[in-house]
């Protein structure tokens, strides 16, 4: 039996022995009741409540509008659905950089109004305290360096991060600073393999990848991105692993056809 089927209920400390057995951990988004339920009962172990959101269900560019009350909206919903995977929440761009207080405060308001096990923080040193603070109140944290899509305005492009000494050596130092505090795992999104692969080795919390190679102790996906329902993105790390894009389509056209020509609803389908 491996420690993923033995965990009833996933916790931070079930990651942290997956990462010690040498077991690869699951990691998908979640921002709604009906497919977070389907998702956990697949077995993930862990969902993120992501401020993709902000994308993905909103139709915004960047994950820069999402408020902590949009985020707590889908926590609540996801939250309601969850009977065994840990549930992360995203703390949304302006709830927690440059302020520790304010940090702490959304944060207690995301475990308190949701019913999440955990919260996630784009940022490595400059966050340092946001990320104390909120530990102050027993709130488990994950860091979540690479490419931080809050920051997109100060890096220009989606392009992959840390290719360069200076910032493959900043991310490493910032990934010890995370550990250090306290965090219970780090997600590396779109850093080159070979540094995932390293940084993993001196880490003895797991982490997670979002295009960051196969060494990381845990992969994540956008869950829309990885089920073909959002067509116009298609970066190399994504596998996609349906095309419920076609199948929708196909059902609507269908659906469409049907009530035209009155074939919809028949004998069987009306009171
Ligand atoms: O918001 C999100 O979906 C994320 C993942 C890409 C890791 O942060």
């Amino acid at each position: 039996m491996t420690i993923a089927s033995r965990a009833k209920k996933v916790t931070t400390h079930t990651l942290q022995e997956m990462k010690q057995g040498g077991e690869k951990i699951t990691m998908l988004t979640s921002y709604d009741y009906s497919l977070a339920r389907l998702v956990d009962s697949a077995g993930i172990d862990v969902i993120l409540v992501g401020d993709s959101a902000s994308n993905v269900m909103a139709g915004n560019d960047t994950t820069i509008p999402i408020t902590l009350d949009h985020m707590i909206y889908h926590a609540q919903c996801v939250e309601k659905a969850v009977d065994r995977a840990l549930v992360v929440v995203d703390m949304p761009f302006g709830s927690y950089q440059g302020d520790s207080k304010n940090a702490l405060d959304s944060a207690i308001r995301i475990m308190k109004e949701t019913g999440g096990h955990a919260v996630k923080l784009e940022g490595g040193i400059e966050i340092i305290d946001s990320i104390k603070r909120i530990m102050t109140a027993g709130i488990p944290v994950m860091g979540h360096l690479g490419l931080t899509p809050q920051s997109i305005y100060k890096f220009g492009t989606y392009t992959v991060r840390a290719k360069e000494e200076l910032e493959a050596t900043k991310l490493l130092n910032d990934a010890k600073a995370l550990e250090e505090a306290g965090c219970f795992s780090i997600v590396f999104e779109k850093i080159p393999a070979e540094l995932a692969k390293k940084v993993t080795e001196e880490l003895t919390i797991p982490t997670i990848g979002i295009g960051a190679g196969a060494e990381c102790d845990g992969q994540v996906l956008v869950l829309h991105d990885m089920l073909g329902m959002t067509k116009d993105f298609s970066p190399r790390f994504l596998r996609r692993y349906a095309d419920l894009g076609e199948i929708i389509d196909s059902a609507v056209k269908k659906y469409i056809i049907d009530v035209r020509s009155s074939d919809f609803p028949n004998e069987n389908e009306r009171y």
